[in-house]
């Protein structure tokens, strides 16, 4: 049987967060743990689909070495998993190229995750209109098919995410078949590997999953927060005054959202509902606080390395990283792209 090769991908677009951990970079991290000699892993800051919001320059750069940082702070090892910058290997941007001219345009419409980065909700009904049309930027409509390189690129066979790229996968196998039917089987079709904490919600607003591109940042918790600021976020997360504290979706989706946290974290692996029933006889205030201590505990070890890493001296370190890794990257990446080339006559 052919080798596995994992990748998978998260945007700089702020200190990634309880979602991005419990959703991906905790399992990313127990994925090398478990891996076979024979396994590669390869995890990419995807700095290009990072643009297709404005940014501003010295932000971005800042965001990306705060990434790097969570992604070592989480126990990734540059010496088993190859960390980089994906615009430091164009050949990210060539092979989205190539996939452009045999994909579908009427699939790409038909997916949701771009409208939901319109930041006006009526752009998205008047998506018709010819000035809705006029503000869609064509990186915000066509990035799905970037991500499809990024993995395709890599021969990989297994990608980690949250539900929230389940979308995006199916459309990387799109691509691959799309370009395979063209070309000859050429390009290998990745399957989903999805974590337990596949949606992680806000505190804000539990409907909406937590994310970096929410204007609120008490909507989210850091993994670089410290006790005092989590306490902060988790007592003004959005609950109900229904009394007692109990598991249900549904009609309390503030309340199950901490208790889906803490039953994540928990390392003696009780559910939501376990730990209502444990918790029931709190009221609202030490609930939370028993939420607050559940994530500041969880996440002292990360926090801790995060900051040894963003000290000062440890800028050459970081640099020599993610050089490293680019270069490794670069290297594999070359070796799809030699077969690409060939037959598509480039
Ligand atoms: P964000 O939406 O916060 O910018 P990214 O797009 O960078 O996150 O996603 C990086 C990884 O984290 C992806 O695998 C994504 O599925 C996962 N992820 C993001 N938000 C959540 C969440 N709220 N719950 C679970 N997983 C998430
Ligand atoms: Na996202």
């Amino acid at each position: 049987t052919k080798a596995h090769v994992i990748f998978s991908g998260i945007q700089p677009t702020g200190v990634p967060h309880l979602g991005n951990y419990l959703g991906a970079l905790q399992q990313w991290a127990r994925l090398q743990n478990e891996a076979l000699p024979s396994t590669q892993l390869l995890y990419a800051i995807v700095d290009l689909h990072a643009i297709t919001t404005n940014q501003d320059a010295d932000q971005l750069r800042r965001w990306k070495r705060e990434t790097l940082a969570t992604l070592l702070a989480v126990g990734l090892d540059p010496e088993r998993s190859t960390i980089f910058y994906q615009s430091a290997v164009p050949e990210h941007t060539e092979l989205m190229w190539i996939l452009s001219c045999t994909a579908s345009v009427g699939y790409l419409s038909r997916m949701t995750q771009w409208k939901s980065k319109l930041t006006v909700p009526d752009e998205v009904s008047a998506l018709d209109s010819t000035s809705a049309k006029a503000r869609l930027k064509l990186g915000l409509f066509s990035y799905p098919v970037l991500q499809a390189a990024d993995i395709l690129l890599y021969g990989a066979t297994h990608v980690p995410v949250g539900e929230d790229q389940v979308q995006h996968l199916e459309f990387a196998r799109h691509c691959a078949d799309q370009f395979n039917t063209v070309h000859g089987e050429i390009l290998v079709k990745p399957q989903t590997v999805l974590s337990s904490a596949r949606r992680v919600m806000s505190l804000k607003e539990p409907h909406l999953k937590m994310s970096k591109s929410h204007q609120d940042f008490r909507s989210r918790i850091q993994v670089n927060d410290g006790p005092k600021l989590i306490g902060d976020k988790i007592r003004l997360a959005m609950t109900d005054s229904m009394p007692g504290v109990s598991y249900e979706p549904d009609h309390r989706p503030g309340v199950s959202n901490l208790l889906a946290i803490m039953s994540y974290l928990d390392g003696r692996g009780r559910t939501a509902e376990e730990l209502a029933r444990a918790c029931n006889s709190m009221n609202m205030r030490q609930f939370k606080e028993t939420v607050t201590s559940a994530i500041s505990e969880s996440l002292a070890s990360t926090r801790d390395k995060y900051n040894r890493l963003m000290n000062k001296d440890e800028t050459h370190y970081l640099d020599d990283i993610v050089i490293e890794g680019s270069n490794k990257a670069r290297r594999q990446a070359g070796k799809t792209m030699a077969a690409v080339r060939q037959v598509v006559g480039l």
